[in-house]
């Protein structure tokens, strides 16, 4: 499953890069409307797995730090939209139109494999903190450092989660 989740996110980071070509903010602020989408999946099947009575252990652990992580990535959606990155309807469109494909994405495949789940987004957040780190190359801004480095919390927390559930 690891492979399936490097060969998708490849495709997909490949060809957003792309398209996005001398767009940093627009492409960002893409990347950050999907990223909220994972953490909005996994609390909601947590929440049926919950009204169901599948209520685990670390049910109350993983609510709050999926909770906070999807807050955290809309702070950053606010950052980018301050500086134009949603400005044209053409990328919005394209934003919502596949944050609708993700969510549902990740809402089935957390429900059905939620390792394999937590790794592919382990994977995304690895890859917006790298494509912040670029970025900082030849720019200087600070709220994108402090957002890479929230990517690399993500990444952890993630990481963490998943070995929760083992
Ligand atoms: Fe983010
Ligand atoms: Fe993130």
């Amino acid at each position: 499953m690891k492979r399936f989740n490097s060969t998708i996110l490849n495709l997909t980071v490949n060809i957003i890069d792309f398209l996005y070509k001398g767009r940093d903010y627009q492409r960002f602020w893409v990347l950050e409307e999907i990223a909220r989408a994972p953490y909005f999946a996994f609390l909601s099947v947590l929440h049926l797995r919950e009204s169901m009575g599948l209520r685990g252990p670390e049910h109350i652990y993983l609510m709050e730090e999926h909770f906070a992580q999807t807050l955290n990535e809309t702070e950053h959606l606010e950052y980018m939209e301050s500086r134009g990155g949603n400005a044209y309807w053409v990328d919005r469109a394209f934003a919502r139109h596949l944050v609708l494909i993700y969510y549902w994405i990740n809402v089935v495949y957390y429900w059905v494999a939620p390792r394999s789940a937590y790794d592919l987004s382990y994977g995304v957040e690895l890859h917006a903190a790298e494509t912040y780190n670029k970025f900082l190359y030849d720019h200087d801004d600070k709220r994108i450092e402090e957002i890479m480095q929230d990517e690399i919390n993500h990444a952890e927390e993630l990481h963490n989660a998943m070995e929760m559930i083992k």
